[in-house]
């Protein structure tokens, strides 16, 4: 199994609809950076992460094995999750219809995320959810696999890097701002442990597509991130 493997669902049906894919490590900022591109270009939204760490969150409260194939596949069948774009800069995540936003960005959610998304079973289970948000007139999609596998044929990719230590730093400060409390150092441990999960896992793992444009937002402000991708957006469109 590669991280170009299609589980053979149909992506055809909707090739119409244009597809910004901005994939990248836990902190690289896709998630912002996506959302704000998704209010300038007046398209849809699908923060994939909110997923897995929706089924990881519904997993661990019904106190199942976040190891048991079988029935986290049946979890993430029978999950209705649903997000409701706010003011074009946040979004508000139900699950079974109860808010569940502020919970899912904890690192402990995001935990249990990379530990159910490394399952095949779960991961089939999502792709066609996933495919169901390319609507016109067009689809921001953020994750790990958006390029890869969820959307191979989107029309601009895009992969943010940046360092264990800053984005580990950015954590920090979002949390903080939430009100939640943090640990530098824990958050850089479990953003390097979740990396590694992330990337080493056999399905769909962390990586680059061989025709993601590499974007290293280390020294870059959030609209800087912002304009660059949407100019080659507009360029790669309107050719
Ligand atoms: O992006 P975010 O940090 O919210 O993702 C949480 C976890 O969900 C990631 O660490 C990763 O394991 C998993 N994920 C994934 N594929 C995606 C999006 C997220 O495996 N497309």
């Amino acid at each position: 199994m590669n991280g170009n493997t299609d589980y053979g669902s149909r992506i055809t049906d909707h090739s119409a609809v244009p597809v910004l894919a901005i994939d990248g490590p836990s902190g690289s900022g896709k998630g912002t950076v996506g959302l704000l591109l998704a209010a300038r270009l007046g398209w849809h939204f699908l923060d994939s992460g909110a997923l897995y760490r929706a089924l990881g969150y519904a997993a661990h409260r019904a106190h199942i094995a976040l190891n048991d194939a079988a029935v986290l596949a049946g979890l993430a069948r029978e999950m209705d999750i649903r997000f409701l774009l706010q003011d074009g800069a946040s979004v508000k995540v139900l699950l079974d219809g109860a808010e569940v936003g502020e919970v899912l960005r904890t690192e402990e959610s995001g935990k249990y995320a990379s530990q159910v998304a490394s399952i095949l079973e779960v991961r089939r289970e999502l792709l066609q959810k996933q495919r169901d948000f390319r609507r016109l007139p067009g689809l921001v999609a953020d994750g790990r696999d958006m390029g890869t596998v969820v959307f191979p044929d989107a029309s601009l990719k895009i992969f943010l890097t940046a360092s264990p230590e800053l984005r580990a730093e950015r954590r920090y400060k979002q949390l903080k701002e939430k009100g939640f409390d943090a640990n530098l150092p824990r958050l850089l441990g479990e953003i390097r442990e979740r990396d590694a999960r992330d990337s080493a896992r056999a399905a769909s793992p962390l990586k680059p597509a061989a025709d993601a444009q590499i974007l290293d937002t280390s020294a870059l402000s959030i609209s800087e991130v912002v304009d660059r991708i949407y100019s080659v957006l507009a360029a790669r469109l309107s050719q």
